[in-house]
């Protein structure tokens, strides 16, 4: 568990408040070995974009670990640490073979699944190949996205098949891969974080999504078979808007539709995005991104289907220190909490109820595995599609005649949609609308 600094509450009392509490490495530190990082190795994460593989092998980092991604000439994706067993030269440098990666060196020859197929400066009678093995781990390739277990062999889960990702009427397609210098939690930490959207995307910069964005919603948190939702719930004119967004165990976020004003009424509309957020170690991350792009004309807008497109407030401003001071989005704030945003000086409120929530799920789930036992959000059914719940729902409701009926009402609205997607067998039902 984090330290905790003391409250300060003495006006021009810094003098008495520069110690700086150590980070909850529990939850936060992700390399071999560390609770948090043996936790996420039990799931499938992405390593890289198909066409990220083509003719030269690719170097990452994962989780700690330094390793490297290529497609051998077979067509088959591998996955193997970095320095080759041999001597130490990195992979990187290695030649794509027809069958595996040969290391550039002295031309020792790896398999995918790290057997060693040659050893050509050996003897011909040696049997050292036949008697070792080089470090690889299992992949699998969904829809343009490359995914690795990086768990103990006789824990690997099937792949997650989310109902997201097979909704009618909608196409995953690979979207950005960027990359934060700080630790993955408190990114995770800003999708279950709606005030931000009010005022970091629109109040503090000018529109980054709608203006409608720009209210501060009534607040609701829900944990869900999968992770949690937050509900965040505002009047447009005479709808109630209900936007829904998701953390799925442990580091995949389903984020609805920033292009949603509240002003047309509709069911159920799902997510925009499923993007993962990947540890490469405790202070650097990637985010992958799949994104939802609707068949018919007109449910997601044509900007979302050319992946070279951004979304907005994501990334630092590329012209200069001062502009990103001027407008900041998503990278300034959540980079400057600290390479790993400390716990122990944070000061949570009402409206931190998702965060505090989030946590409680990580560090639930880091003490299962610890424990032996499976993860929540860990499904071992093959052929399940594992229900989520990102959306946005808009249903017409007039005003209610005085402000504090008004409020009494968006937040009863609200409840009764968090109940209805999580609790209710009906609209459990009412889901297939989409
Ligand atoms: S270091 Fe790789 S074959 Fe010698
Ligand atoms: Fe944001």
């Amino acid at each position: 568990m984090a330290t905790r600094a003391p409250f300060l509450t003495t006006r021009f009392g810094g003098y008495y408040h520069r110690d700086v509490p150590k980070e909850d490495a529990e939850l936060t530190h992700v390399g071999p070995g560390t609770p948090c990082g043996e936790y996420l190795r039990r799931f499938w994460q992405p390593i890289c974009f198909s066409d990220d593989l083509r003719d030269l092998p690719l170097r990452v980092t994962i989780l700690g670990e330094d390793l490297v991604a290529f497609r051998d000439l077979r067509g088959t994706v591998g996955l193997l640490e970095l320095h080759c067993p041999h001597r130490g030269t990195s992979l990187e440098f290695g030649l794509i073979s027809t069958r595996g990666i040969r290391c550039c060196y002295h031309g020792w020859l790896f398999d995918v699944d790290g057997t060693i197929l040659e050893t050509p400066g050996e003897p011909v009678n040696s049997t050292l190949k036949d008697r070792l093995c080089h470090g690889a781990y299992p992949m699998h390739e969904y829809n343009g996205i490359v995914f690795a277990y990086m768990g103990p062999p006789d824990q690997q889960p099937p792949f997650p098949m989310y109902d997201s990702f097979t909704r009618p009427g909608y196409r995953l397609i690979p979207g950005q891969k960027y990359f934060y210098p700080c630790n993955w939690l408190q990114i995770l930490e800003n999708a279950m974080d709606p005030v931000h959207t009010a005022f970091l995307h629109t109040i503090v910069t000018g529109s980054q999504f709608t203006d409608e964005f720009g209210k501060v919603p009534e607040l609701d948190f829900t944990e869900t078979p999968a992770g949690m939702i937050y509900i965040a719930t505002r009047r447009v004119g005479e709808n109630i808007w209900a936007r829904m967004v998701e953390n799925v165990l442990p580091n995949l976020q389903q984020v609805a539709p920033v292009w949603e004003d509240g002003h047309q009424v509709h069911p159920f509309s799902g997510p925009m995005m499923s993007r993962w957020i990947v540890p490469q170690d405790d202070t650097h991350t990637m985010f992958v991104e799949f994104r939802h792009v609707s068949e018919t004309e007109g449910a997601t807008p044509s900007w979302w289907a050319d992946r070279n497109v951004m979304l907005p407030g994501q990334l630092a401003d590329a012209d200069s220190y001062e502009a990103s001071e001027r407008r900041p989005g998503d990278y300034e704030a959540q980079v400057s909490q600290r390479p790993v945003a400390i716990h122990g000086l944070e000061h949570l409120g009402a409206t931190d109820r998702g965060i505090t929530i989030f946590r409680q799920q990580i560090r639930r789930g880091i003490r299962a595995v610890q424990a032996g036992r499976d993860p929540e959000g860990l499904c071992r059914e093959v052929d399940t599609c594992i229900p989520t719940y990102c959306n946005d729902t808009v249903v017409h409701v007039p005003p209610a005649p005085t402000p504090e009926e008004d409020q009494q009402l968006m937040h009863t609205t609200g409840r009764t949609l968090a109940e209805s997607y999580i609790q209710q067998p009906p609209l459990v039902a009412g889901r297939s609308r989409r």
